[in-house]
């Protein structure tokens, strides 16, 4: 299968594709860099799917729609678990593989548990209570500091987003599979990165990646959180270009 430079970065939850504009904005041509909204989010006018796999299916379909046969795939969080389910589903369809502030393992019972009051919260009391409740974690120390303007750019993302959307793929991240047994299978050429303030998904998990994907490098960025690629911008999308100047 041919690979024409394309680059798809998938977006975490609760967020949309706009989270990529840094990186758009910085990785030039010939990549093409294409960020589709994952089903119900942002502009898509999909229905909400609650499983990873069906995220990986609409995934495919965009690039199908396209003409992209290969690129190099990978996402943050969420979207690191949608790059994994795809992975599963057509190894082949991979140039090379980005796994941002993500992780490989299953939720466990305290972390589906959290879930389960995440789908009542929304359900009640809207995406606001989510964006509340999120906010903190979802930005590092250092951003919660210094860049207020980031905080409200954050919370009008997850304030768009519809409460079936933010239900159903709080489902689909609540019955993810674990992908650790996977990790070993991948052999492509994977980038890791993570932000060193990262608190939901650590550069410990990082470090695993890294540790079980043969040939991964690991990038870790200073004074970014868990969002690192809009926390430390030129950081992320410098690794980024980096990576890709090493599949040419
Ligand atoms: C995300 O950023 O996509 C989510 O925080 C991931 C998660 O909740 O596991």
């Amino acid at each position: 299968m041919a690979f024409d430079g394309s680059v798809v970065l998938l977006h975490a939850f609760p967020l949309n594709a706009e989270m990529w504009r840094p990186q758009v904005e910085a990785v030039p041509a010939p990549w093409r860099v294409i960020t589709p909204d994952l089903p119900g989010f942002g502009n898509s006018s999909e229905a909400p799917v609650t499983a990873m796999s069906g995220m990986a299916e609409h995934v495919l379909r965009t690039m199908d729609s396209l003409g992209v046969e290969r690129a190099v795939i990978g996402g943050l969080s969420m979207g690191g678990y949608v790059t994994l389910a795809l992975y599963r589903l057509a190894p082949e369809r991979f140039a090379a593989m980005i796994l941002a502030d993500t992780r490989a393992t299953a939720d466990n019972e305290a972390q589906k548990e959290a879930r389960r009051k995440m789908i009542a919260t929304v359900r009640a009391k809207g995406a606001t209570a989510v964006a509340d409740e999120m906010l903190p974690k979802l930005l590092g120390a250092t951003s919660q500091r210094e860049r207020p303007e980031l905080l409200t750019a954050v919370r009008g993302m997850i304030e768009s987003t519809t409460p079936d959307a933010i239900a159903a793929a709080t489902e689909a991240m609540m019955n993810r599979p674990d992908s650790t047994s996977l990790l070993a299978s991948i052999a492509i050429p994977a980038l890791i990165v993570c932000g060193e303030e990262d608190v939901l998904t650590p550069p410990s998990d990082a470090r695993a990646l890294n540790q079980q994907i043969r040939d991964s490098r690991l990038e870790l960025l200073p004074g970014a959180g868990h969002l690192s690629n809009l926390e430390a911008p030129s950081g992320f999308s410098g690794a980024l270009h980096d990576f890709l100047t090493t599949l040419r």
